[in-house]
């Protein structure tokens, strides 16, 4: 359980969520949870990421007409918060059927589709979205690093993708030089980059990372 957090594993969703290994864990994991994600997730954990997400698209897209993908929506706590926050033209994508069911009854996503991030979005055409959000979706047994790359294609220069992972996976190292060689590449500028709760309740930290693309 190396990847576990330190405090407070003391549900079975949680503790495993940290040692997931393969898509088809990954996905088995969300169709148990995806009845009770809600609640154990924001209600009894307050989950903070959603929120501080829809704080970041806010400061730099002033636009709320803006044209949003919730790429890893879940069971939309994410793009609920960015419903609150005034955005009105949410898509929403995940390859886990159950959560996208719970996603649909939030009724704040105009689309919904599945898809696997670590294959790409072959149905989404290049330079669609003005934002892409990817929140706890970088993750052990989740999206890879790679991923970036399709999201960056789907997005319109000097649109903004916008990150939030908790900080076990950030250690890992990887997503760190992903947006390193990105930087280098000149294809995104890190315009912010920033530390805080993750998962208050599990004593999880996390970041959000603001990345403009370039061109
Ligand atoms: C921790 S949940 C986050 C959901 C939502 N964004 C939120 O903040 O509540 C992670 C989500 O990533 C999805 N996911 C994991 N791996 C994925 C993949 N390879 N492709 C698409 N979605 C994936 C899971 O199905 C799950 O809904």
């Amino acid at each position: 359980m190396a990847n576990e957090p330190k405090e407070n594993a003391d549900s079975g969703h949680f503790s495993a969520a940290y040692d997931l290994e393969s898509g088809e864990q990954t996905k088995a994991h969300y169709a148990s949870w995806a009845d009770s994600y809600d609640r154990e997730v924001s209600e009894e954990n307050a989950y903070a990421q959603p929120v501080r997400v829809a704080e970041m698209v806010g400061r730099f897209v002033s636009d709320t007409d803006a044209l949003i993908l919730d790429a890893g929506c879940g069971s939309g706590l994410s793009g609920t918060a960015l419903a609150a926050s005034g955005f009105r033209h949410l898509h929403g994508c995940d390859f886990s059927q159950e959560m996208l069911a719970k996603a649909a009854e939030k009724g704040v996503y105009a689309k919904l589709f599945a898809a696997d991030l670590n294959a790409g979005l072959p149905d989404v055409d290049s330079q669609t979205f003005d934002v892409v959000t990817c929140v706890g979706v970088f993750s052990f047994g989740h999206v890879e690093p790679d991923a970036c790359d399709e999201l960056l294609r789907v997005l319109k220069p000097g649109g903004f993708l916008i990150i939030a992972l908790n900080d076990p996976f950030w250690q890992r190292g990887d997503l760190a030089s992903k947006i390193e060689q990105l930087e280098g590449d000149k294809r995104v500028i890190v315009r912010a980059k920033e530390f805080g709760d993750h998962l208050p309740g599990h004593n999880v930290m996390g970041w959000v990372i603001a990345l403009e693309k370039t061109s």
